[in-house]
């Protein structure tokens, strides 16, 4: 069986990072801390969250409350657009780690690809990376263009972009780019906030393997190597997301699911065309 829940990929930093994390955006105070001590227990031990999501310091708590090591969780963040700058972004940095109470964070990403702003952004990442307060660093809703206008601009160069991706949103152009700069991808909505599981093709799917919408999808963007954070506050869900380790969807199907994509979004920005990104 390929991966398992504890397995990891190695990023072009060096840095490994779980496939499966938690996702927590709209996950609030208690009702967050709560949903990561759950996601703990089933097996999680990455955790995706953002200062604009307002939840770090439930975030910090769970982790203290955990009783985990510190170096056995990844923990991502993200600089909001508003801080986009050298300046701003390390004043930034700096406030997500009081909240998260931590010294150091795992993943620090840009979170929108800001026009205009985005280089000295990526440059104060750069800083961050070597001043040690994060282990690595990378984008967020960077398409190709943003990439290609980043790229020769860099020192070191971004570790993941964690992007929209799921079969009805099946970026393969922008996968295949990352693929070809060592760019991981990561994929947020990657169950499509469940808009897509009342869809006939997937409960087809869903009887073939005995699996629920949520494992299908997940499990079909961990064959394609990508790293998936579902959220949720509910525990049978968040151990229900974990179950994607014990079972293979077969080459056809996974061709059957490449082919569901519609470009379906559940966003409320385009990256690919709103003026805010060009
Ligand atoms: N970088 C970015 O710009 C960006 C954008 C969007 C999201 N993200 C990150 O990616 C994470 C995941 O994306 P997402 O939250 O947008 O969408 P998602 O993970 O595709 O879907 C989450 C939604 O599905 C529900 N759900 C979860 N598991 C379920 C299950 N097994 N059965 C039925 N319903 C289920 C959740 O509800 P309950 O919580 O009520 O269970 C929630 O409403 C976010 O939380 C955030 O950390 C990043």
């Amino acid at each position: 069986m390929k991966y398992s829940i504890s397995s990891k990929i190695r990023l072009n930093s060096g840095v490994a990072i779980p496939m499966l994390g938690l996702g927590t955006w709209r996950a609030e105070g208690k009702e967050c801390t709560q949903a990561i001590l759950w996601a703990f227990e089933a097996g999680y031990r990455h955790i995706d969250t953002a200062a604009y999501y307002g939840n770090e310091e439930a975030v910090g708590k769970a982790i203290q409350d955990s009783g985990l090591d510190r170096e056995e969780i990844f923990v991502t963040t993200k600089v909001w657009n508003d801080d986009h700058g050298y300046d701003n972004t390390i004043k930034a940095c700096n406030n997500s780690l009081k909240r998260l109470n931590l010294d150091y964070i795992d993943l620090y990403l840009i979170h929108w690809p800001v026009s205009g702003r985005r280089i000295e952004t990526w440059k104060a990442l750069e800083k961050l990376l070597n001043d040690g307060k994060a282990r690595t660093i990378g984008v967020s809703n960077f398409m190709t263009s943003h990439l290609e206008e980043l790229l020769p601009n860099v020192e070191i160069l971004p570790a993941i972009n964690q992007i929209e991706f799921n079969p009805y949103q099946y970026q393969k152009g922008l996968h295949q780019y990352c693929l070809m700069k060592y760019i991981q991808l990561e994929a947020f909505a990657p169950i499509v906030r469940a808009r897509k599981f009342d869809d006939p093709k997937l409960l087809e799917l869903c009887k073939i393997y005995d699996k629920k919408p949520a494992q299908i999808l997940l499990r079909w963007a961990i064959q394609h190597d990508i790293i998936v954070i579902p959220k949720s506050v509910h525990k049978d869900r968040i151990i229900e997301n974990s179950m994607i380790f014990d079972f293979e969807i077969s080459d056809d199907d996974m061709t059957i699911l490449d082919g569901f994509n519609e470009d379906y979004s559940i966003l409320m920005w385009n990256p690919k065309k709103d003026p805010q990104f060009k």
